[in-house]
């Protein structure tokens, strides 16, 4: 038996104190950028990504369609392992098909659908347009357009086929293969579309080129995409069917692997990362999860691209409670990053360390951040988007979104939780609710700006800078309690008042 000395501590426990800010240490000017695998300690990480947020390995977060919404914001998604092997590598796939501008189009119809399918359609992906092709995929022949605005039920019937009020392809501004995104953008601006259908000479459809992605690229300029373009994804692997699983992700084009698992030091781990090594030299395979240096050392030398440190600390986690395993994300990091550094000295390999569960606000992230963490693994946080894969649940006129545990007995991801080999015996986690906050195209922005400005109070220009020179404190309760307002709100007396 052994006691570690000191205090396990939380990232919320921490304040940070300002350093001189530069001339040039504005917002414009910093470089939110990081490496997200292993490389020379004095050379650059083969894959970066320009925000170093990246979504949870969860049913309940990454899907296709948030993978390509974090990427285009400059950040990566892990889609889920809990699933067949082959629908796994189809998410891979569905996120690979995309090019940033070009669009793979998702939200199809046969002109044979009726209104009322494809009204259907249009409200549960909350979007207003559908492409219409000849058998109703993303590469069938290109036959019109149906807008949210081209027909009105109750004023047209909903089983009217959607060949009777789509636009069709005679009608509408399209551009043939060859077509640069340059041009493609011109053309939606020079001729005011939101849609511009990229169509092959046989006819078939190519792509989408659509005013949205054109703007979300200014507003975040440096998408996380490969060598063609295409959006980054990553996959996550477990360690018992992993010889089946990475063949069809590295096949699907996964560019990162991850282990999926609550506790990460084991030899199972070990096994799965040597096989991977082996047969895939050429992929990046993450571990985890740990919380301390004996951990990070035994995967990092295992071979692992970057090492995931938290348990029991992710808001739908009762791990702690159940098990009495885990440790403040804190002290987890700080012991974590120690070892980081001391492995970087003696082998010159930078084995990234990503900061995962319990982050839920921008002090978290900035806390993180400055401890050492090159990136951050968010559940809660995109949940409550539009963009993840849950329901949105209505109770008393709050709007939620579904957010559950992998180790809950909704998820039963037993290939996570190293209970027993086919369903948990207890759950280690919960099925929960999470507000409903809108876009994460809306949401990062914000959390960015926070970000930014509190690496500007901390005068780091970079987030390698934000390491090696942040001061932080641990604060006891009293002075933590003075972090929020210290008045009543305006807005809650109001509500009080009227209510
Ligand atoms: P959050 O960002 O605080 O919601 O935490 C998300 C993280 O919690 C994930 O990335 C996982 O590491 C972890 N996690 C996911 N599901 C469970 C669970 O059921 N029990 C414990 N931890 C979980």
């Amino acid at each position: 038996m052994r006691i570690v000395d000191g205090v396990s501590r939380s990232l919320n426990e921490f304040l940070l104190h300002p350093n001189l800010t530069g001339e040039n240490c504005t917002p414009e000017n910093i470089d939110l950028s990081a490496p997200l695998v292993r490389h020379r300690a004095d050379g650059q990480s083969p894959v970066r990504v320009a925000l170093p947020l990246v979504s949870a390995i969860m049913e309940a977060v990454s899907s296709p369609e948030m993978a390509i919404a974090l990427a285009q914001a400059g950040g990566l998604s892990f889609i889920h392992q809990n699933q067949p092997v082959a629908r796994e590598a189809d998410d891979v796939r569905t996120v690979k098909q995309h090019k940033a501008g070009f669009r793979h189009s998702d939200l199809n119809v046969k002109p044979s659908a009726t209104l009322g399918e494809v009204s259907e359609l249009l409200r549960g992906a909350g979007q207003d347009v559908a492409v219409v092709t000849s058998d109703g995929t993303g590469d069938g022949v290109f036959l019109g357009l149906i807008r949210k605005d081209d027909f009105f039920l109750g004023r047209h019937p909903a089983d009217l086929p959607v060949s009777e009020r789509m636009r069709p392809a005679a009608d509408l501004v399209t551009a043939g293969p060859s077509i640069s995104l340059q041009d493609a953008n011109t053309l939606l601006w020079d001729q005011r579309l939101d849609v511009l259908p990229v169509v092959r000479e046989d006819g078939r459809l190519a792509a989408l080129v659509l005013r949205r992605d054109y703007l979300l690229h200014k507003r975040f300029a440096s998408e996380s995409v490969d060598g063609e373009k295409r959006f980054l994804v990553g996959a996550g692997i477990n360690t018992r069917d992993y010889e089946d699983r990475v063949p069809a992700l590295v096949a699907a084009g996964a560019d990162l692997l991850c282990t999926d698992s609550s506790d990460g030091y084991s030899v199972w781990q070990e096994r799965t990362l040597k096989f991977i090594a082996a047969r895939y030299p050429e992929v990046h395979c993450g571990a985890g999860n740990v919380i301390d240096g004996r951990g990070f050392r035994f995967l990092a030398a295992a071979g692992a691209a970057f090492v995931k440190v938290g348990i029991g600390g992710g808001s739908i986690c009762t791990t702690r409670a159940q098990k009495g395993i885990g440790r403040g994300q804190a002290t987890a990091l700080i012991d974590v990053i120690r070892e980081r550094d001391a492995y970087a000295r003696e082998t010159g390999w930078y084995v990234p360390v990503c900061c995962d569960g319990g982050v839920a606000t921008e002090k978290e992230m900035s806390v993180a951040l400055a401890l050492g963490a090159d990136f951050i693994m968010l559940g809660r946080v995109f949940a409550g988007t539009r963009e993840s894969p849950s329901r949105k649940v209505t109770i008393d006129g709050k709007v939620f979104k579904e957010y559950w545990g992998e180790g809950s007995r909704r998820a039963q991801n037993a290939a996570r939780y190293g209970q027993g080999e086919e369903d948990l015996a207890f759950p280690e986690g919960v099925d929960g609710l999470v507000p409903y906050t809108g876009s994460l195209h809306d949401n990062l922005p914000v959390t960015i700006a926070k970000i930014k400005a509190t690496m500007v109070s901390c005068g780091a220009t970079t987030l390698r800078a934000f390491h090696e020179t942040a001061v932080l404190e641990p604060v006891p309760d009293a002075t933590a309690s003075q972090n929020g307002a210290q008045v009543m709100m305006r807005d809650r007396v109001a509500a009080a008042a009227a209510s």
